[in-house]
């Protein structure tokens, strides 16, 4: 039983929630043990998973299971701490008296590389922190993409994005911290710089990680692989691509674009979008995050407040 939700939100450039996945078991009532241990998880479970050194932590208090992970070039942990807690109270507030509780994908700051966002789950389920609800299940499924199109060769772009994020995925399951980040140069001229990001929770082994990458990258269909940006989600793994730079990292690779030759050109799509900022890469940080800004605005801002079983 999956209801989705649309909610179109206005909502401040930084400190904003893009996905909520609320539970749709039993409810609680207001005053029970299960309102008072989310209480004990939020009033701590920030605070531990950011003074971590993999900015993560799992916690169980009385029934309720808890995950959050901050993303990994976090390097203010205040932020990471904020970013939780932030979470813990958007999750309550959207998901009232769920007693399975929720699942929030939290960006602090959109744009600002700075300022990176944030992961926490919680719920009552006895098995959601096991494999088969936070890896395989689609119970915290989230995907949320740029409704402008990418310019150029539509097939040329579809496999470069599903190149970049297929590597992106695959060095982040080889790194021992689940992480990593990668850049591919324009396509064939006229597409900007992609900027990607891989990441699992650090308890994963290599392996998991990997298929838990691959499944999202696996639901990237022809229409999604041409937008501007996208972010798909599950509690364990979540995968990002964007126009412009949105991480800090030292080290990010360059991966080259093995365009094949053979590759006969298709007809380009009708541009979708009027906002196209070529070379956004080359523009100091602050114009560019203010552009980024405007665009993001731009976007249908789909909040999708979704309910799983
Ligand atoms: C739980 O509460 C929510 C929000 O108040 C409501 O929409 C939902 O139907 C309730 N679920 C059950 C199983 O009663
Ligand atoms: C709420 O909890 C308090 C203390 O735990 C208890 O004294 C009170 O009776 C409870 N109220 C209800 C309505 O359950
Ligand atoms: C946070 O860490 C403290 C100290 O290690 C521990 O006592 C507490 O149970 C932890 N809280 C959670 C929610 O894991
Ligand atoms: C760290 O993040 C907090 C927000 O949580 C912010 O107020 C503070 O200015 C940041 N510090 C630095 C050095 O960026
Ligand atoms: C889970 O999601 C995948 C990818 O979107 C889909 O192929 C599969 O059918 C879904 N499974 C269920 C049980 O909904
Ligand atoms: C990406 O990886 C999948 C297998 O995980 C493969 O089927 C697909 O062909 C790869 N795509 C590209 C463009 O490398
Ligand atoms: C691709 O997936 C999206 C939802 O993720 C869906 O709305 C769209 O219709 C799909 N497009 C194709 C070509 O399957």
């Amino acid at each position: 039983m999956v209801g989705v939700l649309l909610l179109l939100l206005v909502m401040p450039a930084s400190a904003t929630a893009i996905g909520i996945t609320c539970g749709s078991g039993r409810n609680y009532t207001a005053n029970t043990t299960f309102q008072s241990s989310i209480a004990v998880l939020a009033a701590t479970l920030p605070g531990n998973a950011s003074s971590s050194p993999q900015l993560f932590a799992t916690a169980t208090a009385g029934v309720v299971r808890a995950l959050a992970l901050c993303r990994r070039d976090t390097v203010n942990t205040t932020a990471c701490t904020d970013c939780l807690a932030s979470s813990f109270k958007y999750a309550q507030k959207m998901c009232p008296n769920r007693k399975t509780g929720a699942t929030v994908y939290y960006d602090y700051d959109e744009v600002n590389a700075l300022q990176p966002g944030c992961i926490l789950g919680f719920s009552g389920d006895a098995g959601f922190l096991g494999q088969a609800s936070s890896v395989t299940g689609n119970g915290t499924f989230f995907q949320y993409w740029n409704t402008v199109n990418l310019p150029g060769n539509a097939r040329v772009i579809a496999t470069a994005v599903h190149e970049l994020l297929n590597e992106t995925a695959r060095d982040a399951a080889a790194a021992p911290r689940r992480f990593a980040t990668a850049f591919m140069d324009s396509i064939g001229g006229a597409a900007p710089t992609l900027y990607s990001l891989a990441q699992c929770t650090p308890d994963l082994s290599a392996r998991d990680c990997l298929a838990c990458l691959r499944r999202l990258v696996g639901t990237v269909n022809a229409t999604n692989s041409v937008r501007m940006g996208g972010r798909i989600f599950v509690l364990r793994c979540n995968i990002r691509f964007e126009a412009f730079m949105f991480y800090d990292d030292k080290n990010t690779r360059r991966i080259p674009f093995s365009s094949p030759s053979s590759m006969a050109p298709a007809p380009a799509p009708a541009p979708t979008g009027k906002i196209y900022m070529p070379m956004i890469h080359k523009v100091p940080f602050f114009v560019r995050a203010c552009m980024q800004t405007i665009q993001i605005y731009i976007w249908h801002m789909p909040m999708i407040h979704k309910t799983y079983s």
